[in-house]
């Protein structure tokens, strides 16, 4: 039954346009996937309503990263500030993993999915790290898109952990401070083993990056659209692979 859904969703996802250009998608994109919130809101709805359609665009959108040969794709589900809202949301928030790997945790071994998280443990519910375990642990050996969640995911405080244990190191005689270098700084964060995102997509019209990969995003194309993330579907995801293939990577040269 759950198989069938699978297949269905994944026959009615829109193909990758002729226009796209081969062999140059981006190796990684990030999304922030905002406005949950205020789709609901737009239909009357409670909020929650718009962060249970959201879920199923992330499945959308990870059927169609995987099929344009996308490699890494990081979903900002939680920052450190969300905690912020009302515990009734949060506790909503927190049971959306579990929800969202329930139903799609065999169709993402089957798609040789590997589950990634990244974030900190620190007040997440058992539940919510359990699931997220499971599915680490059961998709570790896979080969294919690597599906990263931010989950209770901040910045600065992931910045601020890597200069600590740079300091220790430094402290206890394992590293000289002249040493210090980007690729040191970077291999102690938590994408310490994947590469930098190409793109960064931002959905619901805010122009900004909430403490979302400040250090990784250096060099990362941008790309923004009006549309909520609960309507975001792959047409628009198309649009910005296109708008990417489109800009000059300068990298501060010419
Ligand atoms: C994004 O949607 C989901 C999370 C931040 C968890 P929002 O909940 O931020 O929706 P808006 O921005 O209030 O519309
Ligand atoms: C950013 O969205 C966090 C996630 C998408 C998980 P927010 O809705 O929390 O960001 P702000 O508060 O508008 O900056
Ligand atoms: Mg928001």
């Amino acid at each position: 039954m759950i198989k069938r859904l699978w297949a269905k969703l994944s026959g009615s996802i829109a193909p990758k346009p002729a226009s796209m250009e081969e062999g140059n998608v981006p190796t990684h994109v990030a999304i922030i996937m905002d406005g949950n919130g205020r789709w609901a809101k737009k239909r009357g709805l409670p909020r929650m309503a718009g962060h249970h359609s959201g879920m199923k665009t992330v499945k959308r959108i990870t059927i169609a990263a995987d099929r344009l040969g996308i490699k890494y794709l990081t979903m900002y589900a939680f920052s450190t500030e969300n905690w912020k809202r009302p515990k009734a949301e949060v506790d909503f928030l927190m049971k959306l993993p579990q929800q969202f790997l329930e139903i799609e945790l065999d169709e993402l071994i089957a798609n040789n999915v590997q589950v990634r998280m990244m974030g900190s443990r620190d007040n997440l519910p058992s539940h919510t790290i359990h699931a997220l375990e499971e599915a680490v642990s059961k998709t570790a050996g896979n080969t294919g898109l690597v599906l990263n969640f931010a989950l209770n995911y901040g910045s600065r405080i992931e910045m601020l952990d890597a200069i600590k244990h740079i300091a220790l190191d430094v402290k206890n005689g394992k590293l000289d401070a002249e040493d210090i270098d980007e690729d040191v700084m970077s291999s102690r964060l938590l994408t310490c083993d994947i590469p930098d995102p190409d793109l960064l997509i931002r959905t619901s019209g805010e122009l900004r990056l909430s403490n979302f990969m400040l250090w990784q995003l250096a060099y990362s194309e941008f790309w923004f659209t009006d549309v909520y993330w609960p309507e975001f579907t792959e047409k628009h995801f198309h649009e910005a692979i296109e708008t990417y293939q489109r800009r000059a990577r300068r990298y501060g040269g010419l």
